[in-house]
Formats: C-alpha cells, sequence, structure tokens
C-alpha cells in the first residue's frame, strides 16, 4: 500500500477526539462500522457523560446502547423513544413558526409541494400562531403571579388534529379561544402590573388577527362539498399533522431537556418512516445550534443519508460552538451526494473533520476491522455483543422503568407491531410471539377490574358457604 504508514501494532478502539468537529465513517456492509467504529464511539462517549442521541433504523442498536450504558452503571439513563413501552416527546416543544412551517414541508415529498399544501401550511401557521399566544398568555399571567389562567389548548400535535378534525372543530376551536383571550383573562387583567397587561394586549391582540382569518375561513368551508376549497385545505393540514404525530412518536417529554440532562437518548425509526425521521431530526438540528446552554452533546447517525435532506442537513460549523458534535456513518459518499447534492455535500464534508474508512479486506477477521484515518491504517477491535447480553441489558432496563408488570417471566419487547400490538421474546427458550401492549393507565383499570371480580368471587364463596353449613 504505496503511500501509506501502515501501523498494525496492535488493535485498538477508533476514538474520535473529542473536540466537536465531527467525524463520519464510509464503508460498505459488513466492513464493521458499526461494531468497530459506531459502538466504540457510543462507549467512549457513554462513559464521559455526553448527552447522547442515537438513531436506531434496524431495531438493534437501542439493545447495544443498553448493554454498553449497563457495563459502566448507567442503564437509568437510557430513554427509548419511539415504542409503546418507551418516552413520547413532543414534537413541538421549542419550536417557532419556521421551523414548524419547515416541518409541515418536511413530510410530504418535494413534488407533492402543491397549492394545496401551501395553502394547508398557512393555515397551519395561523393555528400555531394562536397557540403559542395563548401559550404566551397564560405564561404573562403566571410570572405576574396571577394564578388560574390556563391556557385552553396546549401547543402540540394531537391537540392540532383534533382542532382540525372537521369546520364544526376549528369553530369550536375558535369560539374556545374567543371565550378565554375576551372572558376568561378579562376578569382578572387588572391583577396584572402595567407592563405584563401591555404584553397580554400584544399578544391577544397578535392572536385576534389569526383568529379573524379562522373565522372566515370556517365560513367558507363548503359543507356539501368537503374536498374543495377551504374544505380542502382543512383536510390537506389534517394530512400533514397526523403523519407527523404518528403513533409512539407522540407525548408530553421534552427531547432537548433530555439531552441537556446528560441522558442518552435512542429514537426506533424501525417503528417509522423515514420522512417522520427527517422531521423530528430536523427539530432536533434546529433546536441544537440554537440552545443556550453547553452540556456536551453527540449525535449518532448510522446511515446518515436516511435523515438529511437537501435543506435539512444540520449547520455543523454552529454545531462546534453549541459543544455538539455528529458521528454518522454512510456506506459510501455517493449515497449522501444523491440525496443532498453534490455541491451541498462537499461543502458539509468540507465541515466534518474526522474522516474513517472501513473495507472488506483479506486481513479482517472478526478480531479486528482495517480502517484507515487521514493517511494512516490502523485496526480496531469491534464491540460484539451476544444475543443473550442484548436481551439481558434490555430486560433490566425493562425492569427499572416497571415496563414488566404485563410480562411475567423472562419476556423482552422486541419491536412494536401495529399501534398497540407489538412482539415479544423470551429470553430463555427463544419463543417469540404477539403481545398487547398495555399503557399504564389502563393497566389500573384492569388491576381495579380484577379487584371488583375478586371481591364478587369471595362473597359468592361466602353466601354459598353459609347456604351450604346453614
Ligand atoms: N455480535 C456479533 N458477533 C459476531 N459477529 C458480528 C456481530 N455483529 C456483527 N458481526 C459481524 O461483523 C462484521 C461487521 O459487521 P458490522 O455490522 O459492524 O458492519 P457494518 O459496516 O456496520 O455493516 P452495515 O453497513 O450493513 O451496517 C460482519 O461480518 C458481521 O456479520
Ligand atoms: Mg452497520
Amino acid at each position: 500500500m504505496a503511500g501509506f504508514i501502515v501501523e498494525k501494532r496492535g488493535v485498538e478502539k477508533p476514538v474520535v477526539p473529542a473536540d466537536f468537529t465531527h467525524a463520519l465513517c464510509t464503508g460498505e456492509t459488513g466492513s464493521g462500522k458499526t461494531s468497530g467504529f459506531m459502538l466504540p464511539n457510543i462507549e467512549e462517549r457513554i462513559v464521559r457523560g455526553h448527552g447522547i442521541f442515537a438513531v436506531d433504523f434496524k431495531g438493534n442498536l437501542h439493545a447495544q446502547i443498553k448493554s454498553l450504558a449497563q457495563k459502566h452503571g448507567r442503564l437509568r439513563d437510557v430513554v427509548e423513544i419511539g415504542t409503546p413501552w418507551g418516552e413520547g416527546v413532543n414534537l413541538l416543544e421549542g419550536t417557532n413558526r419556521t421551523l414548524f412551517s419547515r416541518m409541515l414541508d418536511g413530510i410530504v415529498n418535494e413534488e407533492k409541494r402543491d397549492f394545496w399544501h401551501a395553502s394547508a401550511v398557512a393555515l397551519g401557521l395561523h393555528v400555531y400562531d394562536i397557540l403559542t399566544a395563548m401559550e404566551d398568555v397564560a405564561e404573562i399571567f403566571a410570572e405576574a403571579g396571577v394564578e388560574g389562567v390556563e391556557p385552553p389548548y396546549r401547543l402540540d400535535l394531537p391537540n392540532m388534529g383534533r382542532i382540525l378534525q372537521q369546520a364544526s372543530s376549528l369553530e369550536g376551536f375558535l369560539r374556545r379561544c374567543r371565550l378565554f383571550l375576551q372572558e376568561e383573562c378579562y376578569e382578572v387583567v387588572t391583577k396584572l402590573p402595567p407592563f405584563a397587561r401591555g404584553a397580554f394586549r400584544q399578544a391577544r391582540e397578535g392572536a385576534e388577527e389569526h383568529l379573524e382569518f379562522i373565522r372566515s375561513f370556517v365560513k367558507d368551508i363548503d359543507e356539501s362539498s368537503p374536498a374543495a376549497g377551504s374544505g380542502g385545505v382543512l383536510f390537506s393540514l389534517r394530512q400533514l399533522v397526523q403523519a407527523m404525530s404518528d403513533g409512539a412518536v407522540s407525548g408530553s417529554g421534552d427531547l432537548m431537556e433530555y439531552l441537556e440532562d446528560g441522558k442518552i437518548v435512542v429514537i426506533r425509526s424501525d417503528a417509522f418512516s423515514d420522512m417522520l425521521t427527517r422531521v423530528f431530526m430536523q427539530m432536533l438540528f434546529t433546536r441544537l445550534s440554537r440552545r443556550l446552554s453547553h452540556t456536551p452533546v453527540t449525535l449518532f447517525v448510522d446511515e446518515f443519508q436516511r435523515v438529511v435532506g437537501s435543506d435539512n442537513l444540520p449547520h455543523v460549523d454552529v454545531f462546534r460552538e453549541k459543544r455538539v458534535e455528529l458521528i454518522a456513518a454512510v456506506q459510501n459518499i455517493r449515497q449522501l451526494e444523491n440525496r443532498v447534492g453534490e455541491r451541498v455535500c462537499d461543502e458539509f464534508l468540507g465541515n466534518i473533520l474526522h474522516r474513517y474508512e472501513f473495507a472488506n479486506h483479506l486481513e479482517n477477521d472478526l478480531e479486528r476491522f482495517e480502517y484507515r484515518v487521514g493517511r494512516t491504517v490502523k485496526l480496531a477491535k469491534p464491540v460484539f455483543l451476544t444475543e443473550y447480553e442484548l436481551d439481558a441489558a434490555q430486560y433490566a432496563w425493562q425492569k427499572i422503568w416497571d415496563r414488566n408488570v404485563e410480562l411475567p417471566g423472562k419476556w423482552v419487547y422486541l419491536q412494536a407491531d401495529r399501534s398497540r400490538r407489538c412482539f415479544v421474546k423470551n429470553m430463555e427458550s427463544g419463543e417469540v410471539r404477539p403481545h398487547f401492549f398495555v399503557e399504564m393507565r389502563y393497566r389500573v383499570a384492569a388491576e381495579e377490574k380484577r379487584e371488583e371480580h375478586g371481591e364478587k368471587v369471595k362473597e359468592r364463596q361466602e353466601r354459598e358457604e353459609k347456604i351450604f353449613f346453614d
């Protein structure tokens, strides 16, 4: 290998310098990117205590991360997003209107961004502005110490979905907001100090303009042809919001808060569309570039090309100032070029200072993988975990979060199937079977039913005994 310095003095882990200048690993399938590069770096950053965000496309990375976290006593810090037994997050938390409109764009393919789409986004922004204005109002009152002013709707996707259900729900929304802003707030407005009163008036007047738009929009909806005109716009927007509120991602958690707390967050992208993953990443990239705190955060994205598009490559130069690093892998650069375009790709790669190239060499055995960094060829020692280690970590993680209630015996959750159905695996026998995941709030009801039933059985027995002995 002319021109390359081959260092084969021993095998080591290709640990990326923690200087926030980012790393990209390339290599064909089976060359050792995941086991020889990603996992050793994930482990190193776990030990360092960085906030970690990792995307799991194949549904197998989460358990490997849990196992590494367990090894270093940090299993409790693993947060899983995107499964019924994991945590849900509010995608709209910490967004602004620009980001929200970009997210609505991101959830459809570029060629589908037509007139209906543009009108739907415009309507969406009016609703968004009203919801944020009401949250602002509630905050203004809360900060002034005036209690009991609660916004009638929270800014989240499920609420938006409910508001946009049909013409009548949109009308109901309009009425409810006016009641809040014009009556409920006015009853206590005199309790506000003058400055806060100004802030309130400002927020209220802003909201009124948008409410006026909603009023004339609702009036335009022709109930007899719901797919045309305003009805069609409402329909399009509802579709967009539904696509974003897909299944188990939705909840009340704040992703940024987890990362600032140094948690190890894994998103199970095996459960939903690439489009939603991209929207999710867009939200994350934007919020990270704007953040004010400086807890070190590392993003691990294997198959990086799947999460980006020409308009949502992260600004990694800004990331450095924010102490956020990206550690990514692709099979080859072409994959990335195809997604974002050659010019954008070049520009992006210019800001990625550490490059690691893996390849299937004859010399590779499962003890070591050859890789190239700069002009040096080295050998990486892979992190391999056995199926038992992975299951054991998953089991222990489930136990910490009390997710085993419904699964007596050594069962682990494997993957979500359709809404509440999933597959579970017995870690002793290896048996895999479908299982209905029951949320905590329904479980309590089930327990009560069981108790109730138990009481009835007891009563009957007592009665029978009485009859028998009498
Ligand atoms: N836990 C394990 N035990 C034994 N061998 C493994 C284990 N995990 C992976 N391997 C093997 O190690 C090699 C490298 O696998 P790895 O998953 O790291 O490749 P990769 O570059 O990430 O591939 P891909 O692009 O398909 O994700 C493969 O031959 C694979 O079969
Ligand atoms: Mg891999």
